[in-house]
């Protein structure tokens, strides 16, 4: 008999890049939305943190902002921290620096005042974070921001055939709820709510993402990154199972996103919040 384990998934850093320009745009269009950083006004570096900073090629991207910021990706991967330790630490073209860490989010509390806690496509692994929210404004500097982006697509056929068929009487006992582990995001009014409840200046808003893919199984091949994560590790081990699995998964996949003439469409909702902690 095999016991469903309780670990955290385990990240493969080259799968999940896979897809990265359609994972980036989103990042891209929040970035847009975060408003001009205290340490900018005031002509110092800024001090940045970037909460489950994944492979680092999004943090990185904050460099190309804040040239001479000096940047902390925290993630809890160590899979994922190799990855951007390998190819993104070290001094940035501005002068300023990234480094990696290891943190747990849940955990996670501003250990100095920072003009700027983001987070990309992170915080839905995290149960409870918005109880974080007002340790992590405190943690700003006056004028700071904290600004986060996560999916909303739980109720798309991709999450929930996921979720029914981990549930079936044949996978229930190893894997009855891995595919409904990450479903810990609010709606943009929530998120918007709570912001402005803490003093802030916030907006919040959804955008759904018609992103056209190519390739055979495209959203399987997503998936595989991302929530498939928590299936693919407690099956680890068993080539047999996972075979099984994804063949399964795969046929579902087929139904819901067939191909179209000019490749598969999988649409994607993303909710976005950017909080703007007053002077
Ligand atoms: C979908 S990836 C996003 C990575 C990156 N932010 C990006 O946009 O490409 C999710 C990341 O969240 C990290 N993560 C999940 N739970 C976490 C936690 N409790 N604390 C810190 N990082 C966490 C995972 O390890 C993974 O690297």
């Amino acid at each position: 008999m095999h016991s469903a384990p309780t670990s955290a998934p385990t990240w493969d850093p080259q799968q999940y890049l896979r897809h990265s320009t359609l994972r980036t745009r989103p990042f891209l269009d929040l970035l847009a939305r975060i408003p001009e950083l205290p340490a900018t006004a005031a002509g110092r570096p800024a001090r940045i943190a970037d909460i489950g900073c994944g492979p680092g090629n999004v943090t990185a991207l904050l460099a190309d902002r804040w040239p001479d910021a000096r940047i902390t990706g925290f993630d809890v991967s160590p899979e994922m921290l190799e990855q951007a330790e390998k190819h993104h630490a070290g001094t940035t073209h501005g002068g300023g620096w990234l480094d990696f860490r290891p943190a747990d989010a849940a955990h996670w509390k501003p250990d100095e005042p920072y003009d700027l806690i983001v987070s990309n496509a992170a915080l839905q692994w995290v149960p409870g974070h918005p109880e974080s929210f007002p340790e992590w404004i405190a943690g700003l500097a006056p004028g700071g921001t904290l600004a986060f982006q996560v999916p909303g697509n739980f109720v798309s056929p991709s999450h929930a055939l996921l979720g029914e068929l981990c549930d079936t009487p044949r996978w229930r006992e190893r894997l009855g709820g891995r595919g409904r582990q990450f479903v810990h995001v609010l709606s943009p009014a929530e998120y918007l709510d709570r912001l402005a409840a803490l003093g802030c200046d916030a907006e919040a808003w959804e955008t759904t993402y018609s992103q056209l893919m190519h390739g055979p199984d495209p959203v399987l091949d997503w998936v595989k990154g991302t929530a498939l994560r928590p299936v693919l590790t407690a099956l680890d081990g068993d080539d047999e199972a996972v075979a099984a699995f994804v063949t399964e998964y795969r046929d579902l996949l087929r139904r819901a996103y067939p191909a179209g003439p000019h490749g598969t469409v999988f649409p994607f909702r993303r909710v976005f919040a950017v909080a703007r902690r007053r002077d």
